[in-house]
């Protein structure tokens, strides 16, 4: 993504599985997800430096949300689905990770259509017709970036705003979380997915 700003990413796509179940392709994005997270690593030790943290373990926190096991480590975010998978490190000073990725022709588009027309963010100028998913990736990355569950259909985030849309179809979005903080956020379709990062 070109215009994200404040996190190392790193996107990895499973090689295909002949005749492979929705499962077995969910497990391979998982992994996909750990190998971005390596290569996060490695691009975030080219551009700051060696540091104690890159050789500690990922461990998850009571709610799930993933830190490296070791006490000056930056935030860091995963994300993984079925063909794709995806690490974040936040850049010094940074407090915040946050990311997401969806197939882009995912279920539910229908139901987040309907809950946007009663928010009023039907209504913000979107740029495609994946606004749906855009909208929907855009919350899960916030809800990442705080470490802290939402409702399950995210009516408590809220998109205040979108840009204009950028090269290849990236588009900035503003999303208040649930804890009622401003989080910047920069989406865009990328072949079969649609993809979040907070910026
Ligand atoms: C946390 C949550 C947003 C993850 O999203 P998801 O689309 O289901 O799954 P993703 O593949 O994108 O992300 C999974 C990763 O998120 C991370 N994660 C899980 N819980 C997390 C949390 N509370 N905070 C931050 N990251 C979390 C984990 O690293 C996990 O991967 P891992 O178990 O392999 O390490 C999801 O579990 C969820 O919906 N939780 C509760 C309800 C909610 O908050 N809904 C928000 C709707 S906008």
């Amino acid at each position: 993504m070109p215009a994200e700003r404040g996190l190392v990413v790193r996107w990895s796509t499973p090689a295909p599985i002949a005749g492979a179940d929705l499962r077995a392709r969910r497990a391979a994005g998982r992994l996909a997800s750990r190998v971005a997270l390596a290569e996060a690593i490695a691009a975030w030790r080219a551009a700051f430096g060696d540091a104690g943290w890159q050789r500690a373990p990922v461990v998850h926190d009571a709610t799930g949300a993933p830190r490296f096991d070791h006490p000056a480590a930056p935030a860091i975010a995963l994300t993984h689905t079925a063909g794709l998978g995806g690490g974040a490190i936040a850049m010094p000073g940074v407090p915040h990770a946050g990311i997401d990725c969806e197939p882009a022709d995912a279920r539910g588009a229908s139901a987040l259509r309907q809950i946007a027309a009663r928010s009023g963010e039907d209504r913000l100028e979107w740029c495609d017709d994946a606004w749906p998913l855009r909208m929907w990736c855009a919350k899960e990355a916030v809800v990442k970036a705080e470490r802290s569950p939402a409702d399950l259909l995210g009516r408590s985030l809220r998109v205040e705003r979108v840009h204009p849309a950028g090269a290849g179809g990236v588009q900035r979005v503003e999303v208040r979380s649930h804890l009622g903080r401003a989080f910047s956020v920069v989406t865009e379709v990328a072949g079969a997915h649609v993809r979040a990062v907070t910026a």
